[in-house]
């Protein structure tokens, strides 16, 4: 979610910059811009729109001059994504410019303080907040360093910038939490940005910059600081061997295994600012106008509808709300049935499929509400819903559908919590089991994927010569038995079918064979006993299981796979990386084309 460079240097500071820009924007595309300090003034270019839109306002002369200077490509999270809100902001002396990637969690409150204080506010954004903050501790302090340093101490939330000041061409100012940074060491220059690619043609000598740390660099040195004290922090400067066209991807091998990876990331963002801390109340002002729904009716398209059948046994549970999920493409062309206080949920990763939209609009036309869940900023979907949420999970690029399927699944599950404290169904220790596992577990799942891809790499080399395969999970896991089978269709062409487990024995039983494997959900929860059963019926037939369990599980099949465990509904976190990364490795391993498959689209515009 946006990109961010900076450079300080020998050579013209714009084309370094618009480079840099151009291998970032897989982390937004919906405005760009960029600031340099020239002949004693900050000059400033914003366009909305993709980098292109930007290069067309930068007009060849004296943009040419700067030999430093700040970039940004957004991924709007506060505001509507257009030039206004575009970065670089300025403080209203336009002394200071800066460009940020991350939330602000408390901005509402800070606004509240620098507005008091005579600050002017001409975005909607949270990132102003911290240039206006910034622009403050330079009067109190006299000094760009410690007036970053007393302006970090007040912001909570999470941020990764980069900062120029019109007194001190040349220098720039970088910090991080929690959202990456990353310094790129040259000979007669200096970067940082929010990922390698964006330095890589210039340096491969690199600084990981952690939490907390304040960079200060010009062409000839940098120093880093750790916030708060100023002491200076010793870093090590790492080689990396990447070459450019690779690190496109990050590193990784495609954007599917790189967004899978992504994951814990996109659950610190999908948490980040949501929940009270005093209270453990969920945060949702997106829906605070819409009153409790007697019924919830979801409608979406292929991996956003599982996240929509995982939703209904949520909702249900913790809500105690009806729920009837539907596939859009199914709905649109059926009556439709006026029923009160029903609200409508429409999923949707693009924002754009034209089922799911079509769908939206006939309800509209009834006059029904609704809510939109989706993940691109600005899209049909999130501008003609009555109310939307965001789904935090930066760019997706691979078309198999990923880290926004488990965006989704955190809102959704957000919104249930959220909706059963409307209803007093609440049990506060439900809350609290319910913040601390999803506190730990972006941590747990960082350090657990690795090994859960060798897991399934290994795996694959068993199972990838089978022409069909069936993916079995019972309640919240029978959605994902759907997605794991959808996942493993999409990429690897291998057919496979998603089962309620109790429902096989009702025909698809007949499949069964020592060539038709399956992969069983099978974890340690109230329906293991009975999982565990129709695995011995499988068994029975001669066929062959992967069970993806946890610790202790006591089963005897041809392959346990297990993953980490969590508090209850959570676990749904370790098991969605899982399929996914076992369709991954299949696709890999039968040399399919992983990020683009045949036949399939990101995004489907049309009917
Ligand atoms: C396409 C994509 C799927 C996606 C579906 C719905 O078929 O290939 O990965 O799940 O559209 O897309 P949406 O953007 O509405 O979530």
């Amino acid at each position: 979610m946006c990109g961010i460079i900076a450079y300080t240097g020998h050579r013209p500071a714009v084309p370094v910059l618009i480079e840099g820009l151009k291998s970032l924007e897989y982390r937004g595309y919906d405005s760009a811009g960029l600031a340099f300090v020239h002949m004693n003034r900050l000059h400033l270019f914003r366009a909305s729109g993709k980098l292109e839109a930007l290069e067309a306002k930068l007009d060849s002369g004296h943009v040419l001059h700067a030999t430093s200077g700040i970039g940004h490509t957004r991924w709007a999270t506060h505001g509507l994504p257009n030039e206004v809100n575009a970065h670089p902001h300025l403080d209203i002396n336009a002394h200071i410019a800066l460009v940020h990637n991350g939330i602000i969690e408390n901005f509402q409150e800070l606004k509240t303080m620098l507005v008091d204080c005579g600050c002017i506010f001409r975005s909607e954004t949270d990132t102003e907040v911290l240039v206006c903050l910034v622009s403050q501790g330079v009067k109190k302090t006299g000094s760009v360093r410690e007036a970053i340093s007393w302006a970090l101490n007040l912001v909570e939330g999470s941020y990764a910038f980069a900062l120029i000041s019109r007194d001190h061409p040349g220098t720039i100012w970088a910090a991080r939490h929690a959202s990456p940074l990353i310094l790129g060491h040259g000979t007669g220059e200096n970067f940082v940005a929010s990922d390698i690619p964006a330095f890589l043609p210039f340096t491969r000598e690199v600084i990981f910059l952690e939490d907390n740390e304040l960079v200060e660099m010009n062409s000839e040195k940098w120093a880093v600081f750790e916030v708060g004290t100023l002491k200076p922090v010793s870093k090590s400067i790492q080689t990396v061997s990447w070459d450019v066209q690779a690190a496109r991807k990050g590193g990784y091998k495609h954007f599917m295994l790189k967004e899978i990876f992504e994951q814990p990331q996109v659950i610190r963002n999908c948490l980040a600012g949501r929940i009270e801390r005093r209270t453990g109340n969920v945060l949702l002002p997106e829906v605070a106008n819409l009153s409790v729904p007697k019924r919830l009716h979801i409608i979406a398209c292929g991996t956003s509808y599982h996240a929509g059948l995982w939703t209904k046994y949520l909702m249900e549970s913790f809500a105690r709300i009806p729920v009837d999920v539907e596939i859009a493409s199914e709905f649109r062309y059926k009556p439709l049935v006026p029923e009160k206080d029903k609200v409508y949920l429409t999923i949707s990763q693009s924002g754009e499929t034209a089922d799911t939209l079509a769908a939206l609009s006939l309800i509209k036309e009834q006059g029904f509400p609704v809510l939109g869940l989706c993940n691109v900023a600005g899209s049909s979907i999130a501008r003609e819903s009555d109310h939307v949420i965001l789904t935090q999970a930066g760019p997706e690029i691979s078309v198999a559908s990923t880290k926004a399927m488990c965006s989704q699944l955190v809102l959704t599950f957000l919104l249930s919590l959220y909706w059963a404290r409307h209803k007093n169904l609440l049990d506060p220790q439900i809350v609290d089991r319910a913040v601390n596992s999803f506190d730990a577990l972006p941590d747990i799942l960082d350090q657990k994927l690795p090994a859960m891809s060798e897991t399934a790499a290994s795996l694959c080399r068993i199972y990838s010569s089978a022409r069909s395969f069936f993916f079995l999970g019972r309640g919240l896991y029978y959605p994902l038995a759907l997605e794991g089978a959808l996942k493993l269709k999409e990429i690897s062409y291998i057919h496979a079918e998603g089962y309620a487990a109790g429902e096989l024995k009702h025909g698809p039983i007949a499949l069964i064979d020592p060539d038709f494997p399956t992969l069983a959900i099978a974890l340690a929860d109230p329906l293991f006993r009975k999982i565990k059963s129709n695995l011995k019926e499988i068994q029975a037939r001669k066929g062959r299981i992967i069970a993806l369990t946890q610790e202790g599980s006591g089963l005897t099949v041809d392959n346990e796979w297990v993953i980490p465990q969590t508090w209850g509904p959570l676990n749904t976190f370790f098991v969605l990386p899982a399929l996914q990364l076992f369709a991954y490795e299949t696709a890999v391993y039968l040399g399919k084309d992983v990020d683009q498959p045949r036949n399939l689209a990101k995004s489907v515009t049309v009917e």
